[in-house]
C-alpha cells in the first residue's frame, strides 16, 4: 500500500481527497486541527472498509514546532497533499501583521516545510507532493490580497520545489475555481454568486471529486512533475 498524508483532512474538499486515495489503495493519514470529531469519524468509515488504513494526527500548521512533530510521526511517505487553508477577505487598509502571518503561515510557510521536512522520506519512495493551490494565485481576488500572495508562492513553490527534489521527488499542483462556497460566509450574498456562476464557462461549480480525481490522476503520472492544473470548469476563460 502506499501512504498518503491529506493536510486539512476532516472536511470538504479535503475529506474527499483522503476518501477517493483511499479508493485508490493509499493508505491515509489524515491531518486535522479542529475538526477531531470529523476526522475520527473518516477514519472509522475508511478503517471499517480496510482495516488499518487511516490514521488521524493533529498540527496546528502555523507552528513550525508542530510541523516539526507531525513530521517526526511519519517514517513513511509515498504522497503529501498541501490542501490545509485559510480563506477571507483581507482589504489592503485592514491588513495587519496577524492575518499576514494567519494567512501566509498555514497557506505558504507549512507547505514548504512539511515538503522540506518529508522530502527525504517521499524520496526514499519516489513520492510526490500535490498543492491544493486557487486560479487566484494568477489574477487577483479582489480584497484578498495577502490569500492570493500566499497562493501565488505556493505556486512558484510547486515549480521551485519540482526543480530542486527531482529527480526523486515529483512536485505538482491543482488550482481549483469555485467548488465550495466558503464555510463561514457572511459576505457573499446570491446576487454574488449568480454572477460568479455567469462567469463560469460550464456555468455551475465543480465538485470535490474533481479535486480529488486530479489530485490522484498527477500522483499516478509518473512522468509530470512541476505542473499545475486548473480544475476550474473554464473560470480563467473569462477572468
Ligand atoms: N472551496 C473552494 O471552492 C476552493 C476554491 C479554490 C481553492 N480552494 C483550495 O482548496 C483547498 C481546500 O478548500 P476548502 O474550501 O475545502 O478548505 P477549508 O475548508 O477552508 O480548509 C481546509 C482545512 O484547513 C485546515 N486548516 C486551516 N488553518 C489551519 C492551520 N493553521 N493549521 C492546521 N490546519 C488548518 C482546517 O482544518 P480543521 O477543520 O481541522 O481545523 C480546514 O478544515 C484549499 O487549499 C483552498 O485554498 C478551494
Amino acid at each position: 500500500m502506499k501512504i498518503a498524508l491529506i493536510t486539512g483532512g476532516a472536511k470538504r474538499i479535503g475529506a474527499q481527497i483522503v476518501k477517493t486515495l483511499h479508493s485508490n489503495n493509499y493508505d491515509v493519514i489524515i491531518h486535522y486541527r479542529n475538526s477531531k470529531k470529523e476526522a475520527q469519524e473518516l477514519a472509522t468509515l475508511l478503517n471499517n472498509k480496510r482495516t488499518n488504513s487511516a490514521t488521524i494526527v493533529h498540527a496546528e500548521l502555523t507552528n513550525i514546532g508542530s510541523i516539526n512533530k507531525l513530521k517526526r510521526s511519519i517514517p513513511k511517505l509515498d504522497l503529501l497533499v498541501n490542501n490545509a487553508s485559510v480563506f477571507y477577505p483581507t482589504p489592503v487598509p485592514e491588513v495587519d501583521q496577524n492575518s499576514w502571518n494567519d494567512i501566509i503561515n498555514t497557506n505558504l510557510m507549512s507547505p514548504f516545510f512539511l515538503s522540506q521536512s518529508l522530502s527525504l522520506a517521499l524520496s526514499n519512495r519516489n513520492g510526490c507532493i500535490v498543492n491544493i493551490i486557487d486560479i487566484h494565485s494568477d489574477r487577483p481576488l479582489k480584497n484578498h490580497s495577502v490569500y492570493n500572495i500566499s497562493k501565488s508562492g505556493l505556486a512558484m513553490m510547486t515549480k521551485t520545489l519540482a526543480k530542486e527534489l527531482s529527480p526523486s521527488v515529483r512536485v505538482c499542483g491543482v488550482s481549483p475555481g469555485s467548488i465550495l462556497w466558503p464555510k463561514d460566509d457572511t459576505t457573499t450574498n446570491q446576487h454574488d454568486k449568480d454572477v460568479m456562476i455567469e462567469k463560469i464557462a460550464l456555468r455551475r461549480q465543480g465538485e470535490v471529486e474533481d479535486i480529488a480525481n486530479a489530485v490522484v490522476f498527477l500522483a499516478s503520472s509518473p512522468y509530470i512533475t512541476g505542473q499545475i492544473i486548473s480544475v476550474d470548469g473554464g473560470r480563467t476563460l473569462n477572468q
